[in-house]
């Protein structure tokens, strides 16, 4: 005597209940549905019955069929959820709060001049800006009072795009930008990774960081730059620290200089490290031309300010005692994770 309807529901439902992992539900699957299947088997019997019962009869099969698709489709999704929900719980928690473990890393050296930097820029009023390194020709040269075509931009060959951008050469790149995003009164510094087409040697890097500073506002004067850059620079080191002005050009500045600091080994008595001159040169800078305050929405009647340009890989080679500039891009850990504050 064949099995019921009723009955192969009910053997079907234990199995069901008592089936946990994917294998089985595939098993059972195969065991009523599948070719041969028990429900499939069904089917068979169709033969044995009246004309008139077939069609109700048949239905009835394949009303069961379908509830039991279901049910095993339903409990395969519950089991697969609570598989995923326990391999959840058996991920090792990650806390993005716990503090950095010193011993599993160090600050670049660059990043530690830089932050200390920013740090007593910032606490002098001055903002702290971020801008991109891709940048167009306007923003790296022409704003800055550099037309196409300027003997000028021989020292500043870059890498350029094939959408005619480029890799920024300086961060007086983003001077234009924040004068437009600002407007006078104004004190901000923006440090930035710079690049140009430059072979390299223990004191040239094709990519270095500088930090550029500007303050604009009513009189301001060279003697605030000198202020400045003294006492950002004697807190960097940790010393009274003596600076000089000598001419130097740049289109973007006039009068324009570079700022020479006093040798921080012989305390400028002379030594083979400042080549007997008791200065090392280290941040150009000087009064913004008044194109590029004016190509910046600055009303030139009103204000002026100064910039400068300090070089942060320079800086930082100083400040440890780096010799050869290769080092620091080299990921060589050995040698960076000495710096550790
Ligand atoms: N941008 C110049 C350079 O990289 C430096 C500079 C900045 C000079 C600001 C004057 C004022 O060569």
């Amino acid at each position: 005597m064949a099995i019921s309807m009723d009955e192969l529901w009910k053997q079907f439902c234990e199995n069901l209940t008592n089936a946990d992992s994917s294998e089985a539900f595939e098993q059972l699957r195969i065991r009523y549905l599948g070719k041969k299947g028990e429900i499939t088997g069904l089917l068979k019997n169709m033969g044995a019955l009246a004309a008139d019962q077939r069609r109700e009869y048949g239905q009835k099969v394949n009303e069961l069929k379908e509830r039991t698709e279901k049910a095993i489709t339903e409990k395969a999704m519950q089991a697969h959820v609570k598989e995923v929900e326990r391999k959840i719980a058996m991920t090792p928690k990650f806390d993005l709060t716990q503090p950095l473990k010193l011993e599993e890393g160090s600050y670049h050296p660059i990043t530690l001049v830089q932050r200390d930097c920013e740090k007593i820029f910032a606490s002098m009023g001055f903002t702290i800006e971020d801008y991109d390194e891709i940048v167009d020709d306007y923003h790296c040269f022409e704003a800055l009072n550099i037309p196409k075509h300027h003997p000028a931009r021989d020292m500043q060959d870059t890498y350029y795009l094939t959408n005619g951008q480029l890799l920024k050469t300086h961060t007086s790149a983003a001077q234009n930008a924040i004068m437009r995003k600002y407007g006078a009164p104004l004190r901000a510094i923006f440090p930035g990774r710079c690049f140009r087409n430059e072979s390299t040697d223990a004191c040239h890097e094709n990519t270095f960081f500088q930090m550029e500073g500007i303050m604009i506002d009513e009189n301001i004067s060279i003697s605030n730059l000198i202020y400045f850059m003294k006492t950002m620079l004697s807190e960097v080191f940790q010393r009274d620290i003596k600076v000089r002005l000598r001419p130097g050009f740049f289109p973007f500045v006039e009068p324009g200089f570079e700022l020479d600091i006093s040798c921080l080994i012989c305390g400028g008595k002379g030594c083979p490290s400042c080549k007997n001159s008791g200065w090392l040169e280290l941040c150009p800078c000087g009064m913004i031309h008044p194109n590029v305050l004016k190509a910046g929405g600055i009303d030139t009647e009103k204000y002026t300010g100064f910039a400068f340009g300090l070089g942060l890989t320079r800086l930082a080679m100083m400040k440890y005692g780096i010799k050869d500039i290769r080092d620091l891009n080299s990921g060589n850990l050995k040698s960076l994770s000495q710096f550790v504050q």
